[in-house]
């Protein structure tokens, strides 16, 4: 298992340029299903989530090509002769996104075996909604031996309120939506930037969607969908935590290629903090000025601030002065980082839903685990302004999302390299 090494106090000073949207790219490989025809993918991140998309897909019999060279970023995806369309457990318990191959293998092929994802390190995460979602359009759906078993003739249009906003959920009733016969309206739908990106593709393929990125989509079913290009939009929270580690280490960072209109709870919230930014149509600069003022955040669906940044923020709050109380609304066991950071030197409670972020504190290297995702990158940020040597153990969390994110730092001067686990040798 690879490690990272970070030994913290340089400033980040230069240009980092953001990768396209793991979150985007998700789904969108999941829509290829939706037809026979090849699917042009562009700006595809290379991180592990990715990878693990193909392999699933490529279960399935789908023919993905992966680009190389010049053309890395770029995946092109066949489904025209799926064998089986099922999702092993094996996958899905390494990604809990796999799901999304749920709603469009029951519209193109009318069944569908997909393995229920179980617990994550940050809550139940059922998937419910996903599945009264697709009852309500038609499909008749038990659950055995750990597994969604699905079946239809066809799907039917049909209203869908989700009781609760979610994001993975909105995309998969979505894409199941496109080939049913007649008209779904979903409403109290997620309003993330990726559900927006998805109906742009799934648009392109033929599909007919108005309102999406909205709280009410409507789609009007068609009979069949075709092939189509598509460029995968920024990442908003690769680029939101390179600007959270521009404004912590006191830096002078150029974040480009990135969507700013995407940014505005972090950019407000950095304002109040005491953060200057500036930004261009594709790009943000943020200069730090050593002064960080504490501010509460709360995690809210799209528009509000994101749940996906919270750890990011909490290594913020700890070099802020004043108390900060980081509420998190969405996930009921996101804090795992936070014993992480006490354990550098921060001074964090946690009551509940809440975390007491008592600063600013002088952060010291010590050694970590990641525990997930955002997590990880939460720890790359304390120990970039820590004292002295971070270890930070089980950084595979960040390679599932993050590309590169060791050459990217190391570009505008951080201190930071990777090790693999030395292996006692055989005697
Ligand atoms: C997506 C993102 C993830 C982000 C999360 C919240 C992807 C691939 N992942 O995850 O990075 O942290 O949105 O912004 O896009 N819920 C149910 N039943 C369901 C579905 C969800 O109760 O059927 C609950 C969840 O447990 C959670 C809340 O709804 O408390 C929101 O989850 P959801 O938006 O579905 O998260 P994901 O789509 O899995």
């Amino acid at each position: 298992m690879d490690k990272f090494v970070i030994r913290g106090g340089n400033p980040l000073l230069g240009t980092v340029r953001i990768s396209g949207a793991k979150n985007a790219a998700l789904p969108a490989m999941a829509a290829a299903l939706l037809t026979d025809e090849p699917v042009i993918l562009e700006n595809i991140p290379q991180v592990r989530d990715i990878e693990t998309t193909r392999e699933l897909l490529a279960a399935m019999g789908a023919e993905v090509e992966l680009g190389y060279g010049r053309a890395q970023h770029r995946t092109t995806i066949c489904c025209r002769n799926l064998a089986s369309p099922e999702a092993s457990y094996e996958l899905v318990k390494t990604m809990r996104a796999s799901t999304l191959v749920l709603g469009p293998l029951i519209a193109r092929c009318g069944r569908a075996r997909v393995s229920l994802p179980g617990g994550c390190a940050i809550g139940a995460r059922p998937i419910d909604l996903h599945i009264k979602g697709l009852e309500r359009l038609g499909a008749k759906i038990v659950q055995e031996h750990g597994y969604v078993e699905a079946s239809v003739e066809r799907l039917r249009g049909a209203e869908i309120v989700f009781d609760k906003i979610t994001v993975t959920g909105t995309e998969d009733l979505l894409m199941a939506a496109t080939l049913t016969e007649g008209e779904t309206i979903m409403q109290n739908c997620a309003r993330e930037p990726e559900v927006a990106d998805l109906a742009c593709l799934l648009n392109k393929m033929g599909a007919n969607i108005e309102g999406a990125g909205t709280a009410t989509i409507r789609v009007k079913g068609v009979s069949k969908l075709h092939g189509a290009k598509h460029r995968i939009i920024p990442d908003r929270i690769e680029a939101a935590t390179f600007i959270a580690a521009g404004a912590l280490t006191d830096g002078d960072l150029n974040v480009c290629g990135c969507d700013p209109s995407h940014l505005d709870a972090l950019l407000q919230k950095l304002q109040e903090v005491g953060v200057k930014t500036k930004h261009t149509s594709d790009s943000v600069r943020v200069e730090g000025n050593g002064a960080l003022k504490a501010a509460d955040v709360i995690t809210e669906e799209y528009p509000g601030f994101p749940t996906d940044l919270q750890a990011q923020y909490m290594a913020l709050a700890t070099q802020a002065e004043g108390t900060s109380i980081v509420t998190e609304n969405i996930f009921e066991n996101r804090f795992m980082h936070a014993l992480e950071m006490v354990r550098m030197g921060a001074n964090i409670k946690i009551e509940g839903r809440r975390a007491i972020v008592r600063g600013k504190t002088q952060l010291s290297g010590a050694a970590v685990l990641a525990s997930d995702l955002r997590a990880s990158a939460s720890l790359v940020l304390a120990a970039l302004v820590a004292e002295g040597e971070t270890i930070i153990d089980r950084v595979y969390h960040i390679d599932r999302g993050y590309e590169n994110i060791e050459e990217k730092l190391r570009a505008v001067g951080a201190q930071i390299r990777r090790i693999g686990e030395i292996l006692p040798r055989k005697k």
